[in-house]
C-alpha cells in the first residue's frame, strides 16, 4: 500500500474514488462544497433525504458525480463534530478501511479537513491512517494450501489531500505510519505462525535476517550451551523439557555512537506454552501459540525503529524457549540457580515466563541500559483485571512508567499501571530457596511483576504484561493483534532526545 501527500484540489482528471468527511450535522466541507457546486448539488441534494446519519465510520458512496471527474465519492461519517475524539476517529479510519476493502477499492483520495481530532496534530492523523489501513488489510494465509484463493484483493494508493500548511506534517505522518504497519505486520505474521513452524530457531532466523535486511541491526544468537556457560539456570529450566532447544536472540540497532546507553525491550518467547509438567488443560491450549507475542513485539517494534532511523541504540531480546513436559524437564518442587546467582523453587512449571525473563534481565545488564521494559504474555490473571483493553505495566522507576503510559495515550495502544509494593514480596518467599515462581492465589500478575522485579534492581525498569491484548481468541477474528508494537515505538522514538 501506497501513500502519498499532496495538496487539497478539485480533481482535474479521471480520479477513481474520493472521500469526503461528514459529521452528523451534515456541514459539508471546502472541497464537499466544491464538488457539490460543479454537479449541480448533486451531494446536498442526497444528503438532505436524511438516509445517511453520518455515525462514526458509517459510509455511503456516490457514483459519477457530474462534471467533477470523481468516480465515486465516499462519504465518510464522523459522528457528532464535539464527540470527536481520538478514539471516534479511529473507529472512523477503521470504518472507512473496512468499506474500501469490501468495495475492493484500487486507490482513494482522501480529503483529511474533519479528519483530525482534538488535541492531534496532522502528523498522528497520517500516521494512524497508514496504521489503521495496514490492521484492516491485514491476513494471515502463509498456512492456506493455496493463499491466492484467500487473498483480498490490496488497495494500491492512497493520497491524502490537505492544505498547504498541512503537507509537511502529513509527510512525516505518513512515514512513521509507514514504519509502524511494517513492523506491526511482522510482529502479527511471527505471532501467529504456529509453533510447529515457529520454534526458537525459527525466532532465531527471523532475527538474523532482520540483520541482512538493516545496515544498522547486528543479530547475535545464545544457544544452550552459550547460556549454560553463563549460568542461565532458570531459563534452561523451561527449555530443556523440549526437542527444539532454546535460544536467546539479540537483536541491536545501532543509531548513536557506541558511548550512547540503549534502551533495551526483552520479549518473552515461549513458542508454545503447553504449561510443562503442571500440564495445562485441553481446552483452549492452542492459544499458547501466541505465548511468543513478547518477543514478536520486541521483533516488530525494532524493525519499526529501523525504518524511521533515529539517532539512538536500541536493544531488542527475544527469549525464546519451548515449554514442554517430557523425561527431561523441570518437576514441581525443583531448585535451579538462576544467571544472577539467586535461586529459584519452581512450584508450577506454567509460571515459565517469568523463568525465562528472569535470566535475559540479568543478561543485558551487560549493555548498561539507560532503560529497560520487558513484554510478556506472563498471566492469566491479567486478562481477569485488564480484559483485552489495557496492557498492565508494573515498573520500579515513575518516569519510564510514565512514559510508557503517555505512548500509550498517544497511539490509544493504552496501558495501564499495577504496583509492585515490597508488601507483595513475601507472597513469592520460599522455605528452601531465595525465591518460588508463584505467589498463591491473590494478585497473580503482580506477583509475577514482583518475581522480575529482584532481578531488575540494577536499572531503571518496567514490564508489561499483555496476555490479554496481544492476541485475540474468538473464532474467525482470531489472531495477533501487533500490540503493543505501537506504544514500544512511541516510548523509544520520546526517548531519542535523551533521558528522562
Ligand atoms: N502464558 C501463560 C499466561 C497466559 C494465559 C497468557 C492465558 C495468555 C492467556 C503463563 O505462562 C501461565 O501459564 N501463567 C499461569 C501462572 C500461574 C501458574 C501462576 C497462569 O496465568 O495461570
Ligand atoms: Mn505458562
Ligand atoms: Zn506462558
Amino acid at each position: 500500500m501506497q501513500l502519498s501527500v499532496k495538496p487539497s484540489t478539485l480533481p482535474s482528471t479521471q480520479t477513481s474514488c474520493v472521500v469526503l468527511a461528514l459529521f452528523d450535522d451534515q456541514s459539508l466541507t471546502r472541497l464537499a462544497k466544491q464538488i457539490d457546486r460543479k454537479s449541480g448539488l448533486q451531494l446536498s441534494k442526497i444528503l438532505k433525504r436524511n438516509d445517511f446519519k453520518a455515525k462514526v465510520g458509517e459510509t455511503f458512496i456516490l457514483h459519477d458525480l457530474d462534471k467533477t471527474h470523481i468516480e465515486r465519492c465516499l462519504v465518510l461519517g464522523l459522528g457528532a463534530k464535539d464527540k470527536f475524539d481520538p478514539d471516534a476517529c479511529i473507529s472512523a479510519l477503521t470504518g472507512l478501511a473496512s468499506a474500501a476493502r469490501q468495495l475492493n477499492l484500487k486507490k482513494l483520495t482522501v480529503d483529511v479537513e474533519g479528519l483530525k481530532p482534538k488535541g492531534k496534530d496532522e502528523s498522528w492523523l497520517a500516521s494512524k491512517i497508514a496504521e489503521c489501513f495496514s490492521d484492516v488489510f491485514y491476513q494471515y494465509l502463509t498456512m492456506k494450501g493455496d493463499p491466492k484463493k484467500h487473498t483480498v484483493p490490496m488497495l494500491q494508493r492512497i493520497e491524502l489531500m490537505g492544505t498547504e500548511k498541512q503537507i509537511k506534517a502529513l509527510r512525516q505522518g505518513v512515514k512513521l505510519g509507514q514504519a509502524l504497519a511494517i513492523g506491526k505486520s511482522a510482529a502479527k505474521d511471527l505471532g501467529n505462525a504456529p509453533s510447529n513452524v515457529c520454534t526458537p530457531n525459527y525466532l532465531a532466523k527471523q532475527g538474523r535476517s532482520l540483520a541482512r535486511r538493516y545496515d544498522r541491526i547486528t543479530t547475535t544468537v545464545l544457544d544452550e550451551k552459550q547460556m549454560e556457560k553463563l549460568g542461565m539456570g532458570a531459563f534452561l529450566s523451561v527449555s530443556k523439557g523440549s526437542d527444539n532447544p532454546g535460544k536467546m536472540i539479540v537483536m541491536e540497532y545501532k543509531g548513536a555512537a557506541p558511548s550512547v546507553k540503549p534502551h533495551v525491550i526483552v520479549g518473552k518467547g515461549i513458542t508454545f506454552d503447553s504449561g510443562g509438567i503442571s500440564l495445562k488443560g485441553g481446552a483452549g491450549m492452542w492459544e499458547m501459540i501466541y505465548d511468543m507475542c513478547g518477543a514478536a513485539t520486541v521483533f516488530g517494534t525494532l524493525q519499526t525503529i529501523a525504518e524511521v532511523g533515529p539517532k539512538m541504540n536500541v536493544v531488542a531480546v527475544m527469549a525464546a524457549a519451548e515449554n514442554m513436559p517430557s523425561a527431561r524437564a523441570s518437576k514441581p518442587g525443583d531448585i535451579v540457580t538462576s544467571m544472577s546467582g539467586q535461586t529459584v523453587e519452581i512450584l508450577n512449571t506454567d509460571a515459565e515466563g517469568r523463568l525465562v525473563l528472569c535470566d535475559a534481565l540479568t543478561f543485558i545488564e551487560k549493555f548498561n541500559p539507560e532503560t529497560v521494559v520487558d513484554v510478556a504474555t506472563l498471566t492469566g490473571a491479567c486478562i481477569v483485571a485488564l480484559g483485552s483493553q489495557a496492557s498492565a505495566i508494573f515498573a520500579n522507576d515513575d518516569a519510564v512508567a510514565n512514559a510508557l503510559i503517555e505512548a500509550g495515550e498517544q497511539t490509544r495502544d493504552r496501558a495501564w499501571r499495577l504496583p509492585i509494593w515490597e508488601s507483595y514480596q513475601p507472597q513469592i518467599n520460599s522455605a528452601f530457596a531465595d525465591m518460588q515462581n508463584i505467589g498463591g492465589k491473590e494478585a497473580g500478575s503482580i506477583t509475577a511483576a514482583c518475581f522480575l522485579a529482584r532481578f531488575a534492581k540494577k536499572y531503571r525498569w518496567a514490564h508489561m504484561d499483555i496476555a490479554g491484548t496481544s492476541f485475540k481468541w474468538a473464532g474467525v477474528k482470531k489472531g495477533s493483534t501487533g500490540r503493543p508494537v505501537a506504544l514500544l515505538t512511541e516510548y523509544l522514538l520520546s526517548q531519542e532526545a535523551g533521558p528522562i
